[in-house]
């Protein structure tokens, strides 16, 4: 009885307590034969009392490998039958990790696993305190938490801290505008705080469709409906290493090229490429950097992929050559339902696609045709190797007339606008498994394709959720084909392993102050998931964006690592120039000051895809100690060095933020003060003022940040001066680093051709190694400088801000560190002032810089000293 009123609580649409209870003393599973393995243990679990599930699995094999000295997997499988496995590949260990951080136990009846810290014996996962369910379609774990601060088990609208409180978080990924349920994508990991400030984290590896119950004591129960139980524990012990420690098996991201970091401009309307180009045009006259222009469907002939509209797009392929001409790149929208209904012979995706067998099928062999907006659709099947190479050929043949420069995957759920397919789906257990997670409208096939439809691994019920990185991954394979140069894609749906090929937009979130603000911990989120290049889209997609909205909007938007405005059909114009003067001239600062920074976002993407670094972080990643900082989700930072404070409510002129002990020197001092605002925090809440054309940005001390003037695009300001901002820390000390290569080629990285120079400062002496520098700004300087000296000579050109008593500037104009180097031309200012189009730069010297693609043969080391009263 127990047992089904578990069961049926699983139905009940209500949050809250379950209103039933496993019997007292209930045991499911006892661990027998418990052998070392090279890489641990394994063990035999016998079912001890029967469970009342369909297709309950009586035996299970337990295998836990103590892979490295910070990860330990544990899977359990039916040893008698080989379950569906997600078919991500992640590493594999040979032998048993020495000097691990944790230990592991097996309780051997009733079963359970306790995972804890060595040091401390802290109990990370125990899965002794509920009974273990291994049937067929229905499979639970259960685990305490150490704390209640987990984050994760994405893609949600929730806050950045999970509550605890009886939360149901589903995942199966839907075409879903953002309300509280399972959303576009699945990323079945969450990191926990613990007491002290140490962090772990869990993954579960299976793609079926599941809940996660969060409970107060507190606890965590996964609940799936297929596949196995794989589970992976990261260790940290902070937070930042367990990011990577999830990455170390999901994948690190990839290295976006340099003009995906600027601004993307979209809407759901631009209805022809006249109205296309005059939105460029608006864009440039009224002085706005643009990157990216896109288009939506707008563009297809009866919106089928792969096809324009051969009269209002009939100079398509020539408007996307005049981007290219003005330094912009192009991106257009590809969903993946192939429309079906045209006549053979009349539509080669299709055609082809039919005659390579590339498409889902359904439960009588034949492609699966649904709906989207062509009509009736078939969907391809990226899991078949064959629909790899169908997508590349179709991508190909259409780049060949129009030479855009990335990928818009969208609607790739799928969505389906009939539920399962235009004839239903079979009445089976897949589509009517016994117990259905909390999927919106309670049944797994709305909004999507039957359950029970084939794919070439396995059965969509499986599959599903992988629907989207499958997608990602061939897109960003074709790109790589076609383009011979790093892919840029942005997806809708995502999977654990989507950063290693795409990245991601937020769906259709609404334009109102809430979601503006939900956009924090979405945008952190995806960024602990693995997925740096994130945004949402700015000003919102549904309804009609305000002034005030849009100008806030844009200001947080300069600090999404991925920057795009784009809005729905039918509403309101939100584009920059769409706004009054005083607006726009909030927005073009907040673009020019992301303009500014995009050596340094650029920097932080290499870690990401070097190191399995985060890009915008929260600020627990940076201050895991200081609990204050754990639910922080109204602030973001840029790596470890910028903290963004924005404001998130209408009609206020003010923002409160939290600042962690420290010194934070505000960025918009920088060559044009608005207020002193540098902060000397014992770890506490500030209120900033926060007038309309301002966004709250600080640097903390201890940081570098390579800057470069900003331009109407990345093509244009990629050739200009850079600078540096370095604030010291009370004893004189930072440190920051540069990494530059082309910008678009594939594997710099890899292949050497890049350069990266760290910059470090001690004691007022900044560092620096094979750059052209135009400028260095000193933050933390406590009096005037006596002396300010470049690679041991003086420098007559620099100046000291009295006001602040903090700064000091040195214009280097052209000065080119290292040894056979020009030397540097003084006297020429590099000043920002405040005119009527925000800040811009006035007179920034015209020298470029140089000194890039070579890794080799860099001059030597270079550096800037400043000398204050009484030193020598
Ligand atoms: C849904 C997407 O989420 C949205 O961004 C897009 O504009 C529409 N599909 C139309 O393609």
């Amino acid at each position: 009885m127990g047992l089904w009123a578990t069961w049926a609580s699983g139905r009940c649409p209500c949050p809250g307590p379950p209103w039933c209870f496993f019997p007292r003393g209930y045991r499911s599973y006892r661990a027998e034969n418990v052998t070392a393995t090279a890489t641990g243990f394994t063990a035999r679990l016998r079912r001890v009392a029967a469970s009342f599930l369909p297709g309950d699995v009586g035996d299970l094999r337990l295998d836990v490998a103590m892979e490295t000295p910070t990860r330990l997997r544990f899977t359990l499988r039916d040893p008698s039958r080989q379950r569906y496995e997600v078919p991500l590949a992640t590493p594999r260990a040979s032998g048993r990790a020495a000097s691990a951080l944790y230990g592991v136990r097996v309780s051997p009846d009733p079963f359970g696993l306790l995972v804890y810290r060595q040091r401390g014996g802290r109990v990370l996962l125990n899965t002794t305190v509920a009974p273990l369910f291994f049937a067929d379609q229905f499979l639970q774990i259960s685990t305490s938490l150490p704390s209640h601060f987990i984050s994760g088990l994405g893609e949600h609208l929730t806050p950045l801290i999970l509550d605890t409180t009886w939360t149901r978080v589903t995942l199966w990924n839907r075409d879903m505008a953002p309300p509280q349920v399972n959303l576009y994508g699945s990323h079945p990991f969450y990191l926990g705080m613990e007491d002290d400030g140490s962090a772990h984290g869990v993954f579960l590896l299976n793609s079926n469709a599941m809940d996660v119950l969060l409970q107060p004591s507190p606890a965590l129960t996964w609940r799936t409906t297929g596949g196995i139980l794989d589970f992976y524990v990261f260790l940290g012990p902070d937070p930042k290493s367990v990011v990577r420690q999830y990455l170390d098996v999901v994948g690190f991201p990839f290295m976006p090229p340099y003009w995906g970091l600027g601004f993307h401009l979209c809407r759901w309307g631009y209805s022809s490429t006249d109205i296309t180009r005059q939105v460029v045009a608006n864009m440039t006259a009224a002085r706005f950097p643009l990157d990216v222009q896109w288009n939506d469907l707008d563009y297809a002939d009866a919106k089928r992929d792969f096809t324009f509209n051969k009269k209002s797009f009939k100079d398509y392929p020539e408007m996307v050559q005049d981007f290219h001409r003005r330094g912009l790149r192009y991106i257009m929208i590809v969903d993946p339902g192939i429309s079906s209904s045209g006549p053979p012979g009349t539509y080669k995706p299709y055609d082809e696609g039919l005659k390579r067998g590339v498409f889902i099928r359904n439960a009588t062999g034949q492609p699966l045709i649904g709906k989207v907006w062509p009509g009736p659709t078939a969907f391809p099947d990226f899991t078949n190797p064959e629909t790899h190479e169908w997508w590349h050929d179709m991508v190909k043949d259409f780049h060949d007339q129009v030479p855009f420069d990335g990928m818009w995957i969208d609607m790739n759920e799928p969505s389906n606008f009939v539920e399962g397919s235009q004839d239903g789906c079979p009445n089976n257990s897949l589509e009517q498994p016994p117990y259905v997670p909390g999927v919106f409208g309670g049944r797994l096939q709305g909004g999507t394709i039957c359950a029970s439809s084939q794919q070439y691994l396995s059965s969509h019920y499986n599959l599903h959720s992988l629907y989207g990185l499958t997608q990602a991954v061939a897109s960003h394979d074709a790109l790589l084909r076609v383009r011979g140069k790093r892919p840029f894609v942005i997806s809708r749906s995502t999977f654990a392993g989507h950063g290693r090929y795409a990245g991601h937009w937020t769906g259709d979130v609404g334009s109102n102050w809430e979601q503006l603000y939900y956009s924090i911990p979405e945008v952190l989120l995806f960024n602990l998931f693995g997925v740096p290049l994130v945004g949402a889209d700015i000003c919102g997609f549904a309804g009609d964006t305000s002034e005030e909205l849009c100008v806030r909007w844009t200001q947080l938007g300069a600090f999404y690592p991925f920057m795009r405005n784009h809005n729905d059909h039918g509403a309101r114009p939100q584009e920059p120039y769409a706004f009054s003067p005083a607006a726009q001239a909030a927005m073009r600062k907040a673009l020019c000051l992301r303009y500014s920074l995009l050596p340094f976002l650029y920097t932080l993407f290499h870690r990401a895809h070097s190191a399995g670094e985060t890009v915008a972080r929260p600020l627990f990643l940076e201050f895991p100690k200081d609990p204050n900082t754990w639910a922080v989700d109204r602030q973001l930072m840029w790596g470890g060095g910028l903290l963004v404070t924005p404001v998130l409510q209408p009609g206020t002129t003010k923002v409160s933020g939290y600042f962690p002990a420290g010194t934070w020197y505000s960025l918009a001092g920088v060559g044009a003060p608005l207020f002193d605002s540098t902060i000397r925090s014992k770890g506490q809440w500030i209120l900033l003022p926060a007038p309309l054309d301002t966004i709250n940005v600080h640097v903390r001390a201890g940081h570098i940040l390579p800057l470069q003037e900003p331009a109407f695009s990345t093509a244009e300001s990629r050739g200009k001066g850079m600078a540096l901002v370095v604030a010291l820390t009370p004893d004189g000390f930072a440190r920051g680093e540069l990494f530059w290569d082309d910008g678009e080629s594939w594997q710099t990285f890899e292949k050497g051709d890049y350069t990266e120079i760290l910059f470090l400062a001690t004691h007022a002496s900044a560092h620096l190694d094979g750059v052209l520098l135009e400028a260095v700004t000193v933050l933390g300087v406590t009096s005037p400088p006596r002396q300010v000296l470049a690679n041991g000579a003086l420098v007559g050109d620099f100046s000291y801000r009295n006001d602040t008593q903090v700064s000091a500037h040195l214009a280097l104009g052209g000065f080119f560190f290292g040894g056979g180097a020009a030397g540097w031309q003084l006297g020429r200012d590099l000043g920002l002032s405040r005119g009527a189009g925000g800040v811009w730069p006035q007179r920034w010297p015209s020298t470029r810089f140089v000194g890039t693609q070579e890794r080799k043969g860099l001059p030597s080391t270079g550096w800037v000293t400043v000398l204050g009263p009484g030193q020598d």
